[in-house]
Order: structure tokens, then C-alpha cells, then sequence
């Protein structure tokens, strides 16, 4: 049963996405290429060769895709800014016309009545600063932070919901140690000292953000998962710790004032380069914290492979996505409650949950897709049990409103609740869309209607 009822009637619902993977349009205007624009169109980078070229091509669809939101009943719009937009160079002149297409995609927003909330950094840092090493350098954060203050100057009147990074941990680990994304590194101490710069540049872009625009809500995203050891074995349970370490706490504890986690710090055995008073930089205060869960880890030791030496093991019988992942919508009720018992949260807002599956599209056009609604109810209802238990949840944002460009999975795989044929640009509204619209009349308005 998915009873929603312990949702706040003022609670933000809204939908979610980021640059690269919609807005297409990647040399207009004086947009410079990004890391993704390289790796994209790095051969055997990316399924079927597909790139962020076109995209949803959202660039030339603003008014179409506000309508879309509108449609979906959600208040609240989380999208990202392409830095190489703004500050094609990384450093130096700004683009006026960069930061015109954001002006008036805000300004469309709120004349269509939906709050805009902007993520500074989703993942596209300017080629040009990669190739002056990219987060391995402390630079970059401080570039990250005039790059946020640009953007705030120009926004921070009528925007106040501010993130300043997306899942540092996929920019650092993925990016740099497993080199399935952007930049493609398979570097250990690369991995660890991108790490730290991200943290960096997102507390230098805290600072920022505050003296420009005193009234923002500023907060930061993460992807945390629940960390289960496969077995009671004393091997399994550490193996449990190490993996906990590098997903979550790694990302946690130095936001939260508590420096890096020391068994962390040994087990990666690479020094930090910190200076005077960048741990108190990292740990600035935040109004709210971002969680992007989709599923949850069960691991086992793993001794030879790489860093945390814990493996996952897939979950007989479960549930799976198109992307191979588990659905346990527990782990999302777990990590909502994690974040208020254990880090003392104040405020949390879902900034992404979603799930890919095969759509198709039915002989009179439209999309029916049982199980991203099943998917969507299921972890709304772990929302509503996190604040029945006493979470401080403010707000969930589905992910996506748009299928769209799932980085090296290309566009095979379709998060959107709203449906893309990628050949005509038509958008189709998804019968899980229609659901989301309804659920959230109903939580928002009539009570009545919450549980079904
Ligand atoms: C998250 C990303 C987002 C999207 C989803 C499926 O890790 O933040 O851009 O790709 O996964």
C-alpha cells in the first residue's frame, strides 16, 4: 500500500535534469566544449557512439518543456547551468549569451509558476580546464567558485534554491578511478585529490553564492546508497565499512565539519593537499542537503580488486531496471533517515529518483509504462514512511523529465516521464507522468485521494 499521506501539503514536487543531457546545441552562442563533449566523442566512450550533440535539443525547446512541467503539475524545476556556456574558458570572459538562455529559462519558469532550483555543476567542466588538469588542481575549485558567482550575479534575483555540485562522488570515483565517465581517468590519487577540489570549490561556491544573494537556500547533492555486507563474515562486515566509507561518508562527513574518514584516508593512503582553513571552507553551513538515491549496494570482500576491496553482488529475485539496477525503495526511507539521525539534518530535499525501462511507444502514440509508475509510487511512499519517522523531507524531484542523453549509456536508456523520439523531437507524456501529476493533485489538494 502506498499511503502518502504523511507528505506535507506544502511539500515540493517537482521534476528534475541537467544540461549536457538535454540541451543540445553544443557550439551555439559561444558554448565551448566541456569534458563531456571529449569523452562522448572519445570512440567506444559511450553506447552506440552516441554523443550530447543534439540531445533533446531543449536549447531551441524552452516554452515547450516549461509547458511539459506544467503539465505535470510540478512547482519546482532542478536543472543544471553548463559552465562552458557561462565561462567557455573555464577561467575569464563570460558569455552574455550563455548566461541569456538561462535568464529567460527562469524567467519562463516563473511566469509559469514553478520554482526554479539550480545546480551549478553537473558534470561539464570546461575542456579547458581539464587539459590544466581539471579537479586534480586547486584552480579548478577556485574557478568553480567565480564561475558560481557569475551565474548568481545574473540569477540570484529572482533563483534562491542554489546547488552547488551533483554527485561529486560520480565527477571523482567514476570520473577518475573507474574512467567510465568524464574525464576517463583510472587513477587513484587523481580520484582522491579531485575529490577534495570538488569539496573545495563547492565550499568556495558556498561563500560566493551567500554574499551575492543572502536570501538563497544553498545546499549540495549527493547519490548515497544503503551498504549491506553479503554475509555475518568478520571479512563481509568490513568489506561493508570500507564500501559505506567510499560511497557515503567520504561524501558526508567533511560537509558535515567531521574532516575525511581516517579508515578511508589509510585505505587510500593518498594525501590530501589541504591548506589553512579549507576543511572549515568545506564544512560552510548549508540550508539543505540533496540526496539522489536509486539503489542500494549488498558487497562482499574483494581483497584484489580495486579500492574500497568490496565488490557488489546481485540480489537474487529482485527487482531490476533497464540500467541492471536493484529497485528497494527501503533504501531511500534508510537514507533519508540516516541523514537526520546520524548527520542531523535540517532540511533534505530527493533531488533525483527515477528508473530507466525498455519503453514503446503504442500504435496510437502513447507510452504505457506500468512499471516506472509502479517504480515512482513505490519510493514516494518511502518518502512519506522517512517523514512519518521524522525525516525533514522538503521536497522529491523525479528523474527526468525528459528522457535523455544517460551519459555513456547514450540514449538507450529512457529515465523520462515524458517520452523523446529522438528523430522528431515529440515529446509524449508517459502514463507515469500522468500519474505524478495526479498524485501530486492529490497529496497537495485533496487528501482524500493520497493513499490508494
Ligand atoms: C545520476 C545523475 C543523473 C542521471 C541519473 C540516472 O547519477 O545525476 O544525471 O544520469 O543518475
Amino acid at each position: 500500500m502506498n499511503d502518502l499521506s504523511a507528505l506535507p501539503r506544502d511539500f515540493t514536487w517537482g521534476v528534475a535534469t541537467a544540461a549536457y543531457q538535454i540541451e543540445g546545441a553544443v557550439a551555439e552562442d559561444g558554448r565551448a566544449p566541456s569534458i563531456w563533449d571529449t569523452f562522448s566523442h572519445t570512440p567506444g566512450a559511450v553506447d552506440n557512439g552516441d554523443t550530447g550533440d543534439v540531445a533533446c535539443d531543449h536549447y531551441h525547446r524552452v516554452p515547450e518543456d516549461i509547458g511539459l512541467i506544467k503539465e505535470l503539475g510540478a512547482g519546482a524545476y532542478r536543472f543544471s547551468v553548463a559552465w562552458p556556456r557561462v565561462v567557455p574558458g573555464g577561467d575569464g570572459p563570460v558569455n552574455k549569451a550563455g548566461l541569456d538562455f538561462y535568464d529567460r529559462l527562469v524567467d519562463g519558469l516563473l511566469e509559469a509558476g514553478i520554482t526554479p532550483f539550480t545546480t551549478l555543476y553537473h558534470w561539464d567542466l570546461p575542456q579547458a580546464l581539464q587539459d590544466r588538469g581539471g579537479w586534480t588542481v586547486r584552480e579548478t575549485a577556485e574557478h568553480f567558485a567565480a564561475y558560481s558567482g557569475v551565474v548568481v550575479d545574473r540569477l540570484g534575483d529572482r533563483v534562491k534554491d542554489w546547488a552547488t555540485l551533483n554527485e561529486p562522488l560520480c565527477s571523482a570515483w567514476i570520473g577518475h578511478l573507474e574512467g567510465r565517465m568524464a574525464p576517463g581517468l583510472t587513477d587513484l590519487t587523481a580520484a582522491v585529490r579531485a575529490s577534495f577540489h570538488l569539496h573545495l570549490g563547492h565550499g568556495l561556491a558556498v561563500r560566493e553564492i551567500r554574499d551575492r544573494c543572502p536570501d538563497a537556500r544553498v545546499g549540495i547533492v549527493n547519490n548515497l546508497s544503503p551498504v549491506q555486507a553479503a554475509s555475518e563474515s568478520p571479512a563481509d562486515l568490513a568489506a561493508a565499512v570500507r564500501a559505506d566509507g567510499h560511497i557515503n561518508r567520504w561524501w558526508l562527513d567533511p560537509i558535515h565539519g567531521r574532516g575525511y574518514p581516517q579508515d578511508m584516508l589509510d585505505l587510500y593512503g593518498v594525501e590530501l593537499p589541504v591548506r589553512a582553513g579549507d576543511m572549515e571552507t568545506i564544512a560552510a553551513p548549508l540550508d539543505w542537503l540533496g540526496l539522489n538515491y536509486y539503489f542500494r549496494q549488498i558487497v562482499t570482500a574483494d581483497d584484489d580488486g580495486p579500492v574500497p576491496l568490496a565488490r557488489q553482488i546481485p540480489v537474487p529475485g529482485a527487482r531490476h531496471t533497464a540500467m541492471d539496477w536493484e529497485v528497494h525503495s527501503e533504501g531511500l526511507e534508510q537514507l533519508l533517515l540516516r541523514l537526520t539521525e546520524e548527520y542531523g539534518a535540517r532540511r533534505i530535499h530527493v533531488t533525483e529518483n527515477g528508473s530507466a525501462y525498455r519503453d514503446t511507444v503504442g500504435p496510437d502514440g502513447s507510452v504505457h509504462d506500468p512499471e516506472r509508475t509502479r517504480y515512482l509510487e513505490e519510493h514516494l511512499a518511502a518518502c512519506a514512511r522517512a517523514v512519518a519517522g521524522g525525516a525533514p523531507l522538503a521536497g522529491y524531484f523525479a528523474w527526468s523529465l525528459l528522457d535523455n542523453f544517460e551519459w555513456a549509456y547514450g540514449y538507450d536508456k529512457r529515465f523520462g516521464l515524458v517520452h523523446v523520439d529522438y528523430e522528431t523531437q515529440r515529446r509524449t507524456v508517459k502514463s507515469s507522468g500522468r500519474r505524478y501529476a495526479e498524485l501530486i493533485r492529490a497529496v497537495s489538494g485533496d487528501r482524500s485521494r493520497a493513499a490508494d
